[in-house]
């Protein structure tokens, strides 16, 4: 994709800035670099291709040149607003599922931070806090979203089955038309993070719901439940085979399936 395109596009955005590589390290790294130095809200940073894109915990991600979307956004002001934390993975998760659903699929949220269409991921979100000492100074929003086959790494690199918009839809994507609707509804969810619609419209897309999965939360023995739904502060709320519910905060958090 190529620069001029790119601005041209997302001028009726009103981003903060564009920041546009060909090759990056990271977007989250250069994005959390630009927030420290003061960014304004809504930066975007935007690659053809990570070197070293990251995911949650110690996880890689993968981006080969022209096969995905990989960008990283500033969002601010947060003052006071620390407790939204936990939802913004959810935010962006919300994001990339309209845009899917705007192109006919049915994606899920497998929780709290991808996005699966026929129980494989096609997106992983990373949020990331910058603190200005103790006070919350902006979150930058990383999302990768596979699109073309190639975008999905070798299953032996895989801790979860995976996928691309492509091979689902059987038909080649317009990354750039993709990028528009995910930024669309970010901004529109953004405005309504926390309020009931939110919430609704997040445990509405939760995948595994009323089935059984295996959850993992770094530090902790693993645990198996149902899962039941979302709590107000975007906790996901499981039933113990002996009938408890137990509720897991965001964290560094692996669920899967029971198979
Ligand atoms: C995950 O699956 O755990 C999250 C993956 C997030 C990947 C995106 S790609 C754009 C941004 N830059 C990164 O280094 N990571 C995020």
């Amino acid at each position: 994709m190529d620069e001029r395109t790119l601005h041209n596009a997302l001028s009726d955005f009103h981003l903060g800035g564009l920041r546009i590589f060909e090759q990056t390290g990271s977007t989250n790294d250069v994005a959390l670099a630009w927030a420290a130095d003061g960014a304004p809200d809504l930066a975007l940073v935007y690659a053809e291709e990570q070197t070293s894109g990251r995911g949650r915990g110690d996880c890689r991600w993968f981006t080969s040149p022209g096969t995905a979307l990989a960008f990283s956004l500033v969002l601010r002001p947060l003052l006071g607003k620390e407790q939204f934390i936990p939802l913004f993975s959810g935010l962006g998760a919300l994001a990339v599922c309209e845009a899917l659903r705007l192109r006919g699929l049915h994606p899920e949220i497998k929780w709290p931070n991808d996005v699966l269409l026929n129980r494989h991921k096609v997106c992983g979100v990373l949020a990331e806090s910058v603190w200005m000492g103790e006070k919350l100074d902006s979150i930058v929003l990383g999302i990768g979203v596979n699109v073309k086959p190639e975008a999905v790494p070798p299953s032996d690199q895989l801790r979860f089955p995976a996928t691309s918009l492509e091979a689902e839809m059987g038909q080649s994507v317009d990354r750039l038309a993709l990028l528009r609707d995910v930024l669309q509804a970010l901004l529109y969810w953004r405005g309504l993070l926390a309020k009931d619609a939110f919430l609704l419209a997040l445990e509405n897309l939760l995948a595994f719901r009323g089935e059984q999965v295996d959850i993992r939360v770094e530090g902790t023995s693993e645990k198996t439940g149902k899962v039941e739904g979302l709590e107000m502060d975007g906790s996901l709320r499981l039933l113990s085979p002996e009938g408890h519910v137990f509720i897991v905060h965001f964290g560094e958090v692996h669920l899967r399936p029971v198979l």
